[in-house]
């Protein structure tokens, strides 16, 4: 039995409530050792897990994993949102009660970590001193020590952050359990991943998967934080933030914005290029994957990344489409790599879409560990890399971090924009001035699910705000809680509804995107401060083509443009009558909702 005073008072870990709950815990999993842990332990865990094989270095200070070849994306049918009150069940939340589960839960973890390290983790979703600070703290235990380095890239981590909070923190249980008799997605699954929201604890049992396991960030940073937000008065979103600053008039944009999971927010957050469009803009990074959002005392929208690093999708980035992200990955900034492929003679990394496939196959190995070289012929094709595999590093390694990202303040908003892999309909940029407009467009995002969803990718579905996989309550709710916090706002942000993945009938995306995004981007912005005046249409204002800076675009992508700025009416009527559908799920969905739909469809009609 571990002495677990003894061990919380070495750390310095005074907080009573917390220790409370990790002797309460220490006892359910049966750990056979307890440590607490801080970023400052970094250097010497990574060490430990290189010595155990767990970690295998890809370059100076630069390492890589493996998750198990079942576990390697978030499982959206096995997580769950449970509280204590049933008219807290939505649309997509899975609700359960929480008296059905959290015993199964407690089942599932008794005795689960015997033989094992037990680490307690206290972290903050938030800059110190962020005035949601009291709801951006928790203590994730876990039995898996790579979690515990992800943590510590992702999220402030150290006994400081929790020590004065009190019971202000989210009790985060996560164990990984028996990877290899869990039942992944047959009908015996043992996975179970819930939130208990009304309670502020987490227990995800059977992965250790990031989205899965890294309970700060995802369960805790998106599900939790957006219950806490509807009953306190703020909102959580699934959201990239950035900031671009014009160097002429020295007027600073900050625009936030939804696309879903693996759908380009870390690339349109980390790598705008300024320099291609003249010198006159700069652009900063604030976050790539949630923003909490909130009107502060003078009235305006403020927007802050909780997170303290970055957690991207390695496929597709290069130099070219992502200089940023390679900047932000290159040796000594301590970087993680998840399921690429790795070559165990030169410890080089290589995803799909990094650079030309290695034509010399020795020493490389896929994702799954297997030699490539070995391969039979009909796996030949199958990629090196998973899908869904990964890059992990902190903001402080990102070139462009903008200089205030630690402000507790957060920055003013001024345009939320939504968006996701849409392959027709959907122009490049369609501006929405009205709130409820805004409101009902982010509600019908409608966009192909990716293979960071299990099981899901190219399928077509409606997610709210990108935010199906981490609703935390039910949809009406979740409606009239924006119309509130950004009806109250003094100043409101201009919506709009971005596409960077429409396709020609070849397949071929017919907009370069990537770095090219912003082109779209300034144009809104002058669109707010009435520098320019777009064209009327029925689901928005669309750029008039001389609007839009396209000075150094190729000629296909000038020959592809028309086709990405028009409406395609029949198209768009088709998919009113699909929106109604989906909007009719929802209980008691404000009246404002439904006035736009119907003021969209009836324009669309007369148009
Ligand atoms: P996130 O998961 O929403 O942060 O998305 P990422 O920015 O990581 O991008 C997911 C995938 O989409 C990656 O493979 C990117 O290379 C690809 N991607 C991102 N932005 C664009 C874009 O503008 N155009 C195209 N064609 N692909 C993109
Ligand atoms: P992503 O983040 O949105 O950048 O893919 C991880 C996730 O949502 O699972
Ligand atoms: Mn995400
Ligand atoms: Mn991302």
């Amino acid at each position: 039995m571990v002495d677990v005073e003894r061990v919380l008072d070495e750390a310095g870990l005074t907080n009573t409530h917390v220790r409370e709950y990790v002797a309460h815990w220490a006892g359910v999993t049966g750990a056979e050792r307890i440590e607490v842990v801080s970023a400052a332990d970094d250097a010497r865990l990574v060490q430990e897990s290189l010595d155990a094989g767990e970690l295998l270095p890809a370059g100076e200070g630069l390492y890589y994993s493996r998750s198990y070849f079942k576990d390697t994306a978030r499982a959206e049918e096995r997580t769950i949102v449970a509280t204590n009150d049933e008219s807290d069940k939505g649309t997509y939340n899975n609700w359960r009660p929480a008296a059905e589960m959290k015993p199964l839960l407690v089942d599932l973890m008794t005795g689960a970590s015997a033989g094992k390290t037990m680490y307690v983790i206290p972290y903050l979703m938030a800059p110190k001193g962020s005035p949601l600070e009291n709801f951006a703290a928790g203590v994730e235990l876990t039995d898996n020590r790579n979690v515990v380095l992800q943590m510590i890239r992702m999220a402030r981590v150290g006994v400081e952050y929790i020590n004065d909070l009190g019971d202000s923190f989210v009790k985060a249980v996560h164990v990984t359990g028996d990877l290899e008799n869990l039942g992944q997605g047959t009908p015996d699954d043992k996975r179970y991943f819930v939130t208990v929201a009304d309670e502020r604890t987490i227990l995800h049992f059977g992965s250790s998967y990031g989205g899965n396991a890294l309970l700060g960030k995802i369960a805790h940073g998106l599900r939790q934080g957006s219950y806490d937000g509807w009953k306190n008065g703020f909102l959580v979103e699934q959201f990239m933030l950035l900031g671009i600053t014009d160097k002429e008039t020295g007027k600073k944009y900050n625009i936030c914005g939804g696309f879903p999971s693996a759908s380009g927010k870390t690339n349109l957050a980390m790598t705008l290029a300024p320099d291609a469009l003249g010198d006159r803009y700069y652009v900063e990074f604030y976050g790539d994957d949630i923003a909490w959002l909130w009107v502060g005392d003078d009235g305006k929208l403020y927007g802050m990344n909780p997170e303290n690093g970055v957690f991207g999708v390695a496929k597709d980035t290069n130099e070219k489409t992502n200089p940023t992200a390679i900047d932000s990955i290159v040796p000594g900034t301590g970087a993680i790599f998840t399921n690429v492929a790795y070559n165990e003679k030169t410890q080089e990394v290589w995803w799909e879409g990094k650079s030309e496939k290695p034509t010399d196959l020795d020493g490389w190995l896929d994702w799954k560990g297997d030699k490539i070289a070995d391969r039979v012929p009909e796996n030949a094709d199958a990629p090196w890399a998973h899908p869904n595999s990964r890059f992990t590093t902190t903001l402080a390694n990102v070139p462009n971090v903008a200089k205030d990202f630690e402000d507790p303040a957060g920055v003013e908003i001024h345009g939320i924009i939504f968006g996701g892999r849409t392959r027709d309909r959907e122009p490049l940029i369609r501006a929405i001035t009205d709130i409820a407009e805004g409101v009902y467009d982010g509600l019908t995002l409608g966009a192909e699910a990716t293979a960071a969803a299990d099981g899901l990718e190219g399928v077509l579905r409606y997610d709210p705000m990108s935010m199906r996989p981490f609703m935390s309550y039910p949809e009406a709710d979740y409606a009239a809680h924006w119309l509130k916090v950004i009806g109250a706002a003094k100043e409101k942000p201009i919506f709009a509804h971005v596409n960077w993945f429409q396709r020609g009938d070849d397949g071929r995306f017919l907009w370069p995107g990537y770095r090219e995004n912003l082109r779209p981007l300034l144009w809104l912005m002058q669109l707010k401060n009435g520098e320019v005046s777009g064209v009327q249409t029925p689901v928005g204002i669309i750029p008039a083509r001389e609007e839009l800076n396209l000075e150094g675009l190729d000629d296909q992508a000038l020959a592809d443009l028309d086709t990405i700025l028009e409406i395609d009416r029949d198209r768009w009527q088709q998919e009113m009558k699909f929106r109604e559908e989906h909007l009719d799920q929802f209980d008691g969905l404000p009246e404002e909702i439904w006035a736009a739909h119907r003021r969209v469809a009836d324009d669309l009609d007369k148009s």
